[in-house]
Order: structure tokens, then sequence, then C-alpha cells
């Protein structure tokens, strides 16, 4: 277990972006590029609860849209308010294998700093990929 996270401010900051007005639970998500690029990212909320789109999501639907692509992500960094830090639900999971390195850092915090440490490949063990279709 490790303390502050090297991107703690900056996931801080995408986490006040959230819009949570059903939930009122917070996330944030920061995720580098390994050119150097951020991109923060937010849960967005919809009175249809399925609509809404997790922090995690946010932030990488938000770079490939800026151009990048699979392979271009050095980490990413969540964040909530919670006793523990929480770790990407199944359905975010699925996205970063499908954009992300299996062994792609994935650093889970929460207001007091702590941090949990895992990967792509651990959070998805055994995912389903664009690998399985050939
Ligand atoms: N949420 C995320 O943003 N990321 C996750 O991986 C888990 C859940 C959001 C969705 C919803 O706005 C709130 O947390 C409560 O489920």
């Amino acid at each position: 277990m490790a303390y502050q996270p090297h991107y703690f401010t900056e996931v801080r900051e995408a986490q006040s972006r959230a819009y949570v007005p059903y939930s009122k639970f917070k996330v944030g998500a920061f995720l580098k590029t390994k050119d150097g690029q951020s991109f923060y990212g937010a849960n967005v909320e919809n009175a249809a609860y399925p609509m809404t789109i997790c922090a995690e999501r946010s932030s990488l639907v938000s770079a490939i849209s800026q151009g990048y692509r699979p392979g271009d992500f050095e980490s990413i960094t969540i964040t909530v308010d919670a006793d523990e830090p929480s770790s990407p639900c199944g359905a975010c999971r699925q996205v970063l294998k499908e954009l992300c390195d299996d062994d792609m850092p994935v650093y889970m915090t929460n207001q007091t700093g702590k941090v949990i440490e895992s990967t792509v490949e651990q959070l998805l063990p055994l995912g389903f990929s664009g690998k399985d279709l050939n």
C-alpha cells in the first residue's frame, strides 16, 4: 500500500467536475498518455440511470476523441471519497482492456491519498479482446 499517487492533485481536480445529482458519489479519473498529455474524466449521471457514464470511460473516450489510440496510454488514476479506494466497474474494465496495454498501471485512491496499484490484466484476467475475434 502506498500513499499519494503521482497524479493525486490532478485526479482530485477531475473528481470535482463530476455531475452526480442522483448518487452524489463523485468519481474522478486522470488518464496520462505516453507523450505526456492529460485527460480528465468524471462520472456524468442521467435521470435515466443506466445512461450514466463512469469517470474512467469518460477520460478514455475523451482521449480517443482527441486522436489518441490503443497503446498511447501510460496510466490511469481513479479517486473516490470513501473509506477505501474503489476499483473500476466491470464495464470500465472491459473498456480499459480494449484501449490500454495489459500491463498499464491502474492507481486507485481516495481522499486520504491511500493508493492501491493494479494493472489492466489484473483487473480483468482472461478478458475478451479483439484477439478473440481472429
Ligand atoms: N462509477 C464510476 O464513475 N466508475 C466506476 O468504475 C464505478 C461507478 C460511478 C457511476 C455512478 O455515477 C456512481 O459511481 C455510483 O455508482
